[in-house]
């Protein structure tokens, strides 16, 4: 392989090459630690230009290529296989905001910028760009659009998807397709962009993104607020759209168990409230319009102080805590975005990305939570995420004491009664993390044979030497 990796050598530098293997191992698994791979190497281009040559190489020599950006997906979908002749291609030296165009409300960047520093560009240039997720500190935007994540504003801004208007991708032959159009209307032909946005690397490496940008809010109202039950979350949700004046940016369920968690694990959580409670809502309404200084006009905080105050009346609210600052809406936040970081601590849980429609939701989770206790009465069930979406982290974490080869026994039984469940709503398996290598058997079975079939026959024709990623969403 030293012939190999000297042709990289003298395409990305030495740089942008990695052979050691302590140098190669962060790159190797996975932010679970679920997976552990192999790499004939690491290689860090710095270009599209660089990216075309290696994939080119790597078609020529039959060495198949794993996309990786950030590392924080939750699937494995960046991580090679074990035995694979792979290498890692990682977008992280190619982390330039190329264009910002306020006027137009768009920015056009690489594919190795990190979520956060998109948001602070967007935020400098008074714009918004409004994905947002717990892991927006190291993820990129390669990753998010070939995930096509979710996050925590989807119901207001959509899924990445929604937030793109362009992309420049190689090719599995190692081509460049340059399609970094900025343009809202196109509808010439087959949607390209589409095609490779939620591919998660097995059709082609995005290189470059147009994205779409958002007026910045000027008032914002953040809500710590306890609920009777699921029931109630989605009652209080479902009267905010009208009371907010359709300006609901986001709505987060959590339990007390997962709540109990955090405050566990993440020194400096505080709990808002005085008593303890069952579950929890995290409810932000935020608007365009300026709260103007001294003028007689109700802002979102009263506006929402309001509505809960009517809910409390229903019995659709316990309690809540209205933030009195940024400092208490980040505090707020904490509570809600440490919950992965949490369960991680915790010890070995079982994750399911699951959806169902938003109304669905209360009983959903009434069956759900006892389909996992009928297969494991001791396992601890942890229910959060992004109701408003009806989408949930259905995650179950390991009895208390058991090792992760003793719970790991169960995850078959435990993830099928769950998926079973879901279908059975006209739900979805995988809400926003994508398939990866975690759930390419769970599609198999869960979708139609047509869709299958049309997804591998996309695959076949786009990489007929299925080196892009492969084994990830589809076999073929
Ligand atoms: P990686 O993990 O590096 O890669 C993900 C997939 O995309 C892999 O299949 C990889 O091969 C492919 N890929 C990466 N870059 C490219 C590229 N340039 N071209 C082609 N393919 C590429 N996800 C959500 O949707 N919503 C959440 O709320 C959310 N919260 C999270 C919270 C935490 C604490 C963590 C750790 C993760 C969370 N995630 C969430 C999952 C993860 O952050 C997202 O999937 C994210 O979009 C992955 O970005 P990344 O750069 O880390 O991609
Ligand atoms: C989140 O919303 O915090 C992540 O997507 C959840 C997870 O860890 O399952
Ligand atoms: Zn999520």
């Amino acid at each position: 392989m030293t012939d190999f990796t000297d042709k990289l050598r003298s395409i990305v530098g030495e740089r942008g090459l990695v052979t050691d293997e302590a140098g190669k191992h962060p790159y190797l698994t996975d932010w679970r630690d679920n997976y552990l791979g192999t790499a004939l190497a690491v290689v860090r281009p710095a270009s599209t230009e660089e990216v075309a040559a290696v994939v080119k190489l790597c078609a020529n020599e039959k060495v198949a290529v794993v996309p990786q950006g950030g590392n924080t997906g939750m699937v494995g979908g960046g991580t090679p296989h074990e035995s694979g002749r792979e290498v890692v291609l990682s977008l992280n030296r190619m982390n330039r905001i190329v264009e910002i165009d306020p006027i137009g409300y768009t920015m056009t960047v690489e594919a190795g910028v990190v979520l956060k520093t998109i948001q602070e560009s967007a935020a400098q240039h008074d714009r918004l760009f409004p994905l947002s997720l717990a892991a927006e500190g190291s993820c990129t935007i390669g990753g998010n659009l070939s995930t096509n994540a979710g996050g925590v504003q989807v119901l207001h801004y959509g899924n990445a998807r929604q937030l793109v208007l362009g992309l420049e991708v190689v090719t599995p032959q190692g081509e460049i397709w340059n399609g970094l159009r900025a343009l809202k209307k196109d509808n010439t032909g087959y949607d390209l962009r589409d095609l490779y946005l939620g591919a998660e690397g097995t059709l082609g490496i995005i290189t470059r993104a147009v994205l779409k940008l958002s007026p910045k809010p000027r008032d914002t109202a953040t809500s710590w607020i306890a609920v009777p039950s699921p029931d109630a979350a989605v009652a209080l949700l479902s009267g905010a759209h009208a009371a907010s004046e359709d300006n609901v940016t986001s709505c987060e369920l959590m339990s007390r168990q997962g709540v109990d968690l955090v405050l566990k694990h993440i020194p400096g959580a505080a709990d808002p409230l005085a008593e303890r409670h069952d579950w929890y809502v995290l409810l932000e309404w935020s608007s365009t319009r300026a709260r103007r200084a001294g003028a007689n006009e109700t802002g979102l905080a009263e506006k929402m102080e309001a509505y809960l105050g009517e809910a409390l009346d229903k019995g659709l609210v316990v309690d809540a805590a209205l933030a009195q600052n940024e400092a208490q809406a980040r505090a707020f936040w904490g509570l809600r975005e440490n919950h992965s970081e949490a369960q991680k601590r915790e010890g070995p849980s079982i994750k399911h990305d699951i959806s169902v429609s938003v109304s669905k939701i209360p009983a959903f989770m009434k069956e759900g939570l006892a389909a996992m206790k009928k297969v494991l009465p001791e396992c601890r069930p942890l229910p959060f995420g992004h109701v408003g979406d009806g989408n949930l982290h259905f995650n179950c974490q390991a009895p208390p004491g058991w090792d992760k080869a003793r719970f790991m026994a169960h995850a078959e039984a435990i993830s099928g009664a769950v998926y079973d469940l879901v279908v059975g709503y006209g739900g979805s398996i995988s809400a926003e993390h994508g398939i990866g290598q975690l759930k390419v058997d769970e599609l198999a079975h869960y979708r139609s044979r047509i869709e299958l079939d049309t997804m591998r026959a996309i695959k076949r024709a786009l990489d007929p030497q299925n080196l892009m990623n492969p084994g990830k969403v589809v076999r073929i």
